[in-house]
């Protein structure tokens, strides 16, 4: 398996507590991470690290063999990682379009035209499930469709990793089902890599390859869903008796 995303001893402290402690992980080319832990065990703090919006205080973030340590989000962007935010940000005035589109150009490795980030706009709005809203403004959405924008904003920025922080939490099971295939229809027809914050068990359990757990900002565990479920650690720290 060609590792496409690497931490090293990644550490960030907020005031002197740790937020993140020396956490090792590997993702390889076209799999689906999930990162699992309670609130406040430094999921989207890691996350912050990996894309640059944070600068780790000891540790290495590599991507496809480079390091890209202290490299600012947007570059980081431009370099094949895309990233969701797990209270999404929307250009609130700007249409689904428009929003779509600003991720298309200014996320992509390459210069597009404006004629050509529409077209990608569109499929991505259409791949979410939004299609029925290109010209909606964005401030109208719900908070649920304000993560599929997110997402569909990522996407278009053609990376070879998405971090996803959080997307299914407030779903009835009919549409986690259905984000989970959307998840699934990523990675197949896009190619691309997954490494997903949730909390909604059922899916990660399900869905992700592999599952790394923090806790306290500590890496607690690592394995298969099957192994992740029966860790005795990870039971008591997370995910008490009611597993999947
Ligand atoms: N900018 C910040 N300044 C100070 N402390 C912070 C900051 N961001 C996060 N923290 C703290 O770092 C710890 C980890 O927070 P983080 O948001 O990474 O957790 P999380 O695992 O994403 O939790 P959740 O599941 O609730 O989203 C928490 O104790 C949090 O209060
Ligand atoms: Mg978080």
């Amino acid at each position: 398996m060609t590792i496409i995303l690497e931490g090293k001893s990644l550490t960030k402290y907020f005031g002197g507590l740790p937020a993140v402690r020396d956490v090792d992980f590997e993702i390889g080319q076209g799999e689906i991470v999930g990162l699992i832990g309670p609130n406040g065990a430094g999921k989207t703090t890691l996350f912050n690290i990996i894309n640059g919006v944070l600068k780790p205080d000891r540790g290495r973030v590599i991507f496809r063999g480079k390091d890209i340590t202290g490299l600012k989000p947007h570059t980081v962007c431009k370099l094949g990682m895309a990233r969701t935010l797990q209270v999404p940000r929307p250009f609130l005035n700007l249409s689904l379009l428009e929003n779509v589109m600003s991720g298309a150009i200014f996320g992509n490795h390459n210069t597009i035209a404006r004629s050509k980030a529409e077209e990608i706009a569109y499929r991505m709005l259409e791949v979410v499930g939004l299609n029925h809203k290109h010209y909606v403004i964005a401030k109208n959405l719900t908070l649920q469709e304000r993560k599929k924008l997110e997402l569909a904003r990522a996407l278009a920025s053609n990376p070879e990793i998405i971090l996803i922080d959080e997307y299914m939490g407030g779903l009835n099971p009919a549409e986690v089902k259905e984000a989970m295939e959307l998840l699934q229809r990523i990675r197949k027809e896009y190619k691309v890599t997954i490494f997903w914050v949730e909390h909604v068990m059922r899916a990660v359990m399900q869905l992700a390859d592999r599952v790394i757990v923090l806790n306290q900002g500590l890496k607690l565990a690592e394995g298969k869903p099957s192994e992740i479920a029966q860790d005795s650690r990870v039971i008591e720290a997370y995910l008490g008796g009611g597993v999947v």
